[in-house]
């Protein structure tokens, strides 16, 4: 009977680390992340961009999560983005960090491409833009016609990869999408987190009175 008992024992201490290490503590470190100035909510037609991402698993290949210079040098030179801070995501749920990046980290991707027609055409057909793109096209974000509507924006793609005689144009999710890359920009300044004083208390930035600040 005894080693039934310290097994059981063993497994809730086991769990209550996992817990604590895995939950509690990440919770207590980012449960009161403020938004950064810069960082503005997403739109309602950014969030149904957004949901066109999720549904179309983008994230299966694309990271939204550039690391530190220190961590991973490549991410910087290849124009990711500075490293992402908790307070970037603040308006992201559910979070899409991504593990895999089997294309490139799309954090700043409205900052690296802005132009909706790349984006628009891109989508249609990568490999009209990125000779021997693995990234699969997404033809049924568009409908491809004889005449656009007179409200309907043409989607311009290199000649040859247009449709003879007719034309591509997108559909509201293909539109959403692109808005929802177009939003995606974390390029605004980050200020450093607070100094800590020994004891875990948050120090105050500004010079104590009486002291210069070149003593403080
Ligand atoms: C099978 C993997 C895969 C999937 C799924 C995928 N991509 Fe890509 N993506 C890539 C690769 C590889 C590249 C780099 C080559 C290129 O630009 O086409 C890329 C490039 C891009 C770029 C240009 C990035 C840059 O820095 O120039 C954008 C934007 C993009 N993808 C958006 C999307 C969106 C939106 C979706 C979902 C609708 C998606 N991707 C799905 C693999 C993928």
């Amino acid at each position: 009977m005894e080693n039934e008992v310290k097994l059981t024992a063993g497994a809730m201490v086991t769990f209550a680390i996992a817990v604590t290490a895995l939950v509690i503590l990440p919770f207590i470190q980012v449960h009161d992340v403020k938004a950064p100035e810069g960082l503005k909510p997403y739109t309602t037609a950014e969030l149904r961009g957004r949901s066109v991402y999720i549904s179309n698993g983008c994230m299966y290949c694309h990271s939204q999560q550039p690391r530190s210079e220190s961590f991973a040098p490549a991410d910087a030179k290849r124009g990711w983005g500075r490293a992402s801070v908790p307070g970037d995501y603040v308006y992201d749920r559910p979070h899409l960090l991504g593990s895999m990046r089997t294309g490139p980290d799309l954090l700043n991707i409205g900052v690296r491409q802005p132009s909706k027609d790349w984006q628009l055409g891109h989508l249609y057909q990568p490999r009209a833009y990125v000779p021997g793109s693995i990234m699969p096209s997404y033809p049924y974000l568009f409908d491809v016609k004889d005449k656009a509507d007179p409200d309907e924006q043409v989607v311009n793609l290199p000649p040859d990869y247009a449709p003879q005689g007719k034309v591509v144009v997108p559909k509201p999710e293909a539109l959403d999408l692109v808005k929802y890359l177009q939003s995606l920009k974390r390029n605004y300044p980050i200020l450093p987190p607070e100094p800590q004083a020994a004891g875990g208390a948050k120090t105050s930035a500004a010079p104590a009175p009486g002291k210069s600040p070149a003593a403080s």
